[in-house]
This record gives structure tokens, sequence and C-alpha cells, in this order.
């Protein structure tokens, strides 16, 4: 198995993984197609998931308040947070459905809040909480290199202090 490294798209590595050393942290086999899972360094938690495109690290906090996206579910490339719905694509970084709470996206752009159909409309009283929603800005995904050595995938974690 390969890893396309065009998977990582430009500008988006994770913050300290440009010299980090490379660590085995997962039997390829025990990642397959359509699987995520959760690997724990220091307090650094990554997620690794089988993608229609190839195996991606990236944070396992989603990029909207931080929810564990490895609880989620995966569909090809694309990833759903369990807290509010958001959608991203594991290609690209890229938010593909803001969350219900609706907020900036990663170009600062306002979406309102939404509901899911066939749920009422999503109440949203002024005053703090709302203002906090409305400017809480969905990032883009940062990624983690990674490599497949004799079975075994290895990422690149940068030194936890
Ligand atoms: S924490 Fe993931 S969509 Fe809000």
């Amino acid at each position: 198995m390969t890893v396309d490294p065009a998977l990582v798209p430009p500008g988006l590595h994770a913050l300290g993984t440009g010299d980090a050393p490379f660590a085995a942290v997962l039997d390829v086999a025990e990642l397959p197609p359509g699987a995520m899972h959760r690997i724990s360094r220091g307090d650094l938690d990554i997620l690794l998931a089988h993608t229609s495109q190839g195996i991606v690290a990236v944070d396992d906090r989603c990029p909207h308040m931080s929810a564990p996206l490895s609880i989620g579910g995966l569909d090809g490339c694309i990833v759903d947070c369990p807290l509010h719905s958001g959608r991203f694509d594991l290609s690209t970084g890229e938010p593909v459905q803001m969350p219900t709470t609706g907020g900036l996206d990663p170009d600062g752009r306002y979406h309102p809040t939404w509901s899911a159909a066939g749920l009422p409309p999503k109440e949203d009283p002024p005053g703090k909480k709302a203002e906090a929603r409305r400017l809480t800005r969905v990032r883009r995904i940062r990624y983690y290199p990674v490599r497949i050595v004799a079975g075994r995938i290895e990422v690149a974690i940068p030194a936890q202090g």
C-alpha cells in the first residue's frame, strides 16, 4: 500500500511536523478501508482514517469545538463530527457542512445556525453564547505526515514537551 503525499493539502501540515521523527503507531491490518482509530501521545490525540484516497493522520479534534472526530462517521473522504453535525473533507481539509451552530468558515464568512431535516428550527436567543457561536471560526484540518513501513503505519509526531 502506498500513501499519496498529495493527500496532505499544501500548507496544512500540523505545527511541528516539519522535522518530526516518524513513529510506528498501528498495523495497517488494524485499519481497514473506512475505519478510524485514535492514538494518543502525551496530550496529543491523532485520528488515523483510512479514506477512499488512502490513510491520513489529522488532529482528533474537530476544527469547530474540538470534539473527537474518531467517534464520528467516515464516508469516503468525509468525516462527520458527533457534536454539531459538522462534516469535513479529509482530502482537502475543508468543511463541507458547517456545524448546526453556524459561525465563521475558514475564510471568515458567516453561516447561520441550522437544524437537521425534520427537526424544529434552532432557537438562538441573543447574548454572549449566541455571540460566541457567531464568532467561532471553523478551521481547516491539520495533517501529520504518514508512511507505511513493513506493514506498520508510521506518523511524524512532534516531540511532546
Ligand atoms: S465540535 Fe464538531 S461540529 Fe462542533
